[in-house]
């Protein structure tokens, strides 16, 4: 059976694409976020993931406001990148995993998670840019499969239902025959806000204490509503949702194989982790 072999948690500034394509990575106000990456990717070249199944929003690009799907994963042999309005380049498209992603869906709608399916999805910056700081070369080496959870228009999941799809998930992955090795990304947070009154607002009590949260009590989080978590990280803070619904499905225990926080990536406190599952 296919396997988790651990879950990659960031961010996704758009002004990392900037900054990737006018090669700053070694400016002062990118190189401790950059740096941060280094690690991550000497345990992927060791890790070899053959599946990337990607948790994120999409931001417009997609999905927009007048149909938005609480959740929706992906069913296309391939995914484009296109012109999202922040001027970054678009970077070259996605192998999908069509067995793994009917599997997915399968497996979820069985467990009563109502899904968009997409036969035909575009990935924003939230999908891309992980992406990019995972394998810079951007020769990827995985096939995907997007999940989309909605957080740009309310109503939002709440954080626990998050954490039961990303169990879900889990699971499915844990019964798809074959013996790929999936890497689990969740991509969005940590605190910020972009628009209104607290634009800008950062609370980095709240982000290290949920990243430290997720190794030692990973469920910490589902005990806010969306309206505490906005208040608590910011509009578009309430992004962390990803994170949950990644280290969900590493199953009950995870450990902490790499992690770093800097702020402020633009308006976003940047918050990268590495988690590997630990057999129960
Ligand atoms: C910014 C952060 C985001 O998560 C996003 O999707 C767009 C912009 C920012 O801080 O600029
Ligand atoms: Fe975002």
């Amino acid at each position: 059976m296919a396997r988790i072999i651990g879950a990659i948690t960031t961010s996704h500034v758009p002004a990392i694409g900037g900054a990737i394509a006018r090669q700053l990575q070694h400016e002062p106000y990118w190189k401790p976020f950059f740096d941060g990456f280094v690690p991550v990717r000497e345990w992927l070249a060791q890790a070899r993931p053959d599946v990337v199944v990607m948790v994120y929003n999409d931001h417009g690009l997609n999905f927009f406001l007048d149909k938005m799907p609480t959740f929706a994963v992906g069913a296309a042999p391939q995914y484009r990148h296109a012109d999202e309005g922040w001027g970054i380049p678009t970077v070259p498209p996605f192998q999908g995993n069509l067995d793994l992603s009917w599997h997915l869906i399968e497996s979820l709608v069985g467990e009563d998670f109502d899904l968009t399916t997409c036969q035909e999805m575009l990935v924003d910056h939230a999908f891309t840019l992980p992406m990019a700081l995972l394998w810079p070369d951007q020769n990827w080496p995985v096939t995907t499969v997007p999940v989309c959870i909605n957080t740009v228009q309310f109503p939002l999941p709440s954080a626990a239902r998050c954490w039961r799809l990303g169990e879900a998930i889990g699971r499915a992955v844990a019964a798809f025959p074959g013996d790929a090795r999936v890497l689990i990304v969740g991509t969005g947070g940590l605190s910020h806000q972009l628009d209104g009154e607290r634009a800008g607002f950062i609370n980095k009590d709240f982000d290290l204490q949920f990243m430290q949260s997720l190794s030692t009590d990973p469920r910490w989080a589902t005990q806010f509503s969306i309206h505490q978590l906005v208040e608590k990280t910011g509009t578009q803070g309430v992004e962390l949702l990803m994170w949950l619904a990644a280290r969900a499905a590493l199953g009950p225990a995870a450990r902490q194989v790499h992690a770093s926080y800097h702020i402020p990536i633009s308006n976003t406190a940047a918050g990268l982790m590495l988690l590997e599952p630990v057999a129960s």
